[in-house]
């Protein structure tokens, strides 16, 4: 049965797959992005069944903005899919001039998740079969490469994921957290450690989030863990 869904970080990489796939099986997508331009004129265009709305995963307002728009579309949202992220190699010794840069990191990935959250959860309940799939990552269940801004901000989603689930399973609303390690996308272009045709392709997460969409309450894993490399 077809959802109305909320994907973040659509324009690109993770989010674009997600999209292409659940618009091909007929979902409602509001789609949240800092460019809506980025999508004219592709399978993603302003349609009947797709919404564009700019969403700046920094600002609680924007968050508030997109799901008024949405439900003023639609009149219902089903599920989030917050796939908007951003990358640091910052470490736990972050130079002078990296000073920002962990909480510009936890900021986007961290509250801009829990301000969508916050903004889309009375519609979530009134649905009673709402979703919610967060794109975390490896680097949110194990620390590896001297990257302590990105995990830090990993680790805190995979504990706002656990906080949605307890909080939301009354209402029926089922979370997955998807942590993979790296997948070949823009944000995986400087990896030099793996071939990219080796990388999880991002056409085979959006396989995944179908799937789990296509899955009764009962049988909606929390956690999927996702390597293309030995992790253990
Ligand atoms: N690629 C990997 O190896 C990998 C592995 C594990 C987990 N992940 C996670 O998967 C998610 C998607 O990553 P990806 O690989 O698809 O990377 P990507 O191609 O770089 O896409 C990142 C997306 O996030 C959006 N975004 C970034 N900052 C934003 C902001 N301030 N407000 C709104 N949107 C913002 C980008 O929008 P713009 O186009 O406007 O910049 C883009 O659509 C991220 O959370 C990432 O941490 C990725």
């Amino acid at each position: 049965m077809p959802r109305t869904l909320l994907i973040s970080g659509a324009s690109s990489g993770i989010g674009r797959a997600i999209a292409t796939g659940l618009a091909a099986e007929g979902h409602r997508l509001s789609l949240g992005v800092r460019s809506p331009q980025a999508l004219e004129s592709t399978s993603l265009e302003p349609s009947a069944q797709v919404l564009l709305h700019t969403y700046e995963a920094t600002q609680p307002a924007s968050a508030e903005d997109w799901v008024t728009a949405t439900v003023g579309r639609f009149g219902s949202i089903d599920g989030l899919i917050h796939c908007a992220g951003v990358f640091s190699r910052a470490g736990l010794l972050f130079g002078a001039e990296e000073a920002a840069e962990p909480e510009r990191i936890w900021t986007v990935n961290l509250m801009g998740p829990w301000w969508l959250t916050r903004s889309a959860w009375p519609w979530l309940v009134r649905s009673g079969r709402g979703r919610i799939i967060t794109l975390v990552s490896m680097s949110g269940k194990r620390v590896r490469g001297g990257l302590a801004a990105y995990a830090t901000s990993k680790f805190a989603l995979m504990a706002l994921c656990d906080c949605m689930r307890q909080e939301g399973w009354d209402a029926g609303i089922r979370v997955t957290a998807i942590c993979p390690s790296w997948v070949n996308t823009e944000m995986a272009a400087g990896v030099q450690a793996i071939p990219r045709q080796e990388m999880t392709q991002p056409e085979d997460l959006a396989a995944q989030v179908s799937l789990l969409l296509a899955l009764p309450a009962s049988a909606v894993p929390f956690e999927l863990a996702i390597s293309c490399q030995r992790e253990w």
